[in-house]
């Protein structure tokens, strides 16, 4: 059977399948599922705010990503326990366009690779932030349905409680913000590569949110979780969705060209150039990593990371997350990392307009030379571009964005930028194909 065939297979069996918009399933197949990743600070964002300068958003930008290093739990499993189900602030730099029940109501939701639940705010309103679109109303769709109390969907839900025998979540943010409410199914669609074109998902299990506060930058309604977890969108889906997906980064978030998430058969990475590490999940399972080896400075010796002894295990060692702008690596291969590229950089170091950058110069990201890095992940060399690694704060000042941390490692979306990334759960391998992604 051709791939074709198997396709429309688990499509016609898996999905109640239909589209609010007159597609045929050949159509939305042909363009696959792929939905917008729209920047938040892109003036085509619910979240933008236009009354901001790009100095603010770039300070917010690094202010989130220190925000949710902080909040992620200790590398060393002994260090837990856990006091919180999500380890993140309930923050991120990119929101996606569903639609939700079944009258297709449109949301904006926060995508978060490190967040395994999906939740939005639901009518009636405890307590809600504002959003842009309207709240959900579960008492407006018919294919909206309450999770009972002795359900399995209700055993597997973090925090969970009961009233009335109606399941209950409550995701606390280490950041203090909450969302709480009924567990519940819903159908939820999602947009095809062709435009305004989605596909319903019949039954995902989310959380309806009658409770909500402490949520700092509004406007979205909740969070998409695409984690590892059991309860992610990426997850709940994996039968439909061939369980991969991939992104492409576009380079800069205020031109008109837009990044993308897809999924399913689409998602795959496989063009000549590609290269692939295994993908890991971390102590608890729960979170994508790769493990790195070393970085190198322009064609220079490699430095490598020295694993601490009591590290050293196979889960993994760097957090790959879209929803963090910068990148934090391990002290001691930072400053090594720091003072190769320094050495190499024949330029004035000029004080930091931001405090948290500690390498910046006086010049611009087009015309600045600096020596390109390449990070030596497990099998898989990928050679990072100077808009990967740098960054323009003020008009005539660029700064390093790659940072030390001395809790979780990560490798933020700034470095990921035009490279078509796909993760694949199946065949546990992360793949990276160097792409101008405004071209896809
Ligand atoms: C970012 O954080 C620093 C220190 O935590 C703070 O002084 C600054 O006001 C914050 N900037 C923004 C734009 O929130
Ligand atoms: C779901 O449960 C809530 C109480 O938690 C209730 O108010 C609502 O009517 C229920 N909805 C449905 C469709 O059963
Ligand atoms: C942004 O919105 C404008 C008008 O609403 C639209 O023409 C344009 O295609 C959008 N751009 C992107 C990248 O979505």
């Amino acid at each position: 059977m051709t791939g074709y065939h198997n396709l429309l297979i688990v499509l016609l069996v898996t999905l109640s399948i239909f589209c609010f918009c007159d597609i045929s399933l050949t159509k939305a197949q042909n363009g696959g599922i792929g939905v917008e990743l729209i920047h938040r600070d892109s003036p085509n964002s619910t979240l933008y705010n236009p009354n901001e300068t790009p100095f603010q958003r770039l300070t917010n930008s690094i202010n989130r990503s220190f925000r949710r290093i902080n909040h992620f739990y200790p590398r060393k499993l002994e260090e837990t326990p856990y006091p919180q189900e999500e380890i993140t602030d309930a923050n991120g730099d990119f929101v996606i366009k569903y639609a939700i029940g079944s009258k297709h109501l449109f949301q904006m939701g926060l995508v978060d690779t490190v967040s395994n639940m999906i939740w939005l705010q639901c009518q009636y309103c405890f307590s809600c932030y504002k959003q842009y679109f309207p709240i959900f109303d579960p008492a407006t769709s018919t294919t909206y349905e309450n999770v009972s109390c002795s359900s399995d969907a209700c055993g597997s839900i973090p925090n969970r409680y009961c009233t009335a025998n109606v399941c209950q979540y409550q995701m606390k943010y280490v950041s203090g913000a909450i969302s709480a409410g009924d567990v519940a199914r819903e159908t939820f669609s999602l947009g095809t590569n062709e435009p305004n074109k989605f596909i319903s998902f019949p039954k995902v299990l989310f959380g309806c949110g009658h409770v909500n506060s402490g949520i700092t930058s509004t406007s979205f309604a909740g969070i998409v979780g695409l984690g590892p977890g059991l309860l992610s969108l990426t997850s709940q889906l994996r039968n439909s969705l061939f369980n991969k997906f991939s992104y492409c980064l576009v380079r800069a978030y205020e031109s008109n060209h837009v990044s993308k998430l897809n999924f399913g058969e689409h998602a795959i990475v496989s063009d000549p150039g590609t290269v692939s590490t295994p993908l890991k999940y971390g102590p608890k399972g729960d979170l994508y990593y790769l493990n790195l080896e070393g970085i190198s400075v322009g064609g220079g010796k490699r430095i490598d990371h020295e694993v601490e002894a009591d590290l050293a295990n196979d889960q993994g060692n760097v957090i790959i997350d879209l929803a963090t702008t910068l990148t934090f690596l391990p002290q001691g291969l930072y400053g090594a990392l720091e003072s190769e590229l320094t050495s190499r950089i024949k330029l004035e170091r000029v004080r930091s307009p931001i405090r948290s950058l500690k390498i910046c110069y006086k010049s611009t990201l087009n015309s600045i030379e600096v020596p390109r890095l390449t990070l030596h992940f497990t099998g898989a060399n990928i050679m990072l571009n100077r808009d990967n690694t740098f960054i323009t704060v003020k008009d005539d000042v660029v700064c390093f964005a790659i940072v030390p941390s001395t809790g979780s490692f990560v490798y933020g979306n700034l470095a990921m930028r035009n490279f078509l990334i796909g993760i694949d759960r199946d065949k546990n391998v992360v793949s990276f194909l160097p792409t101008d992604c405004s071209k896809r």
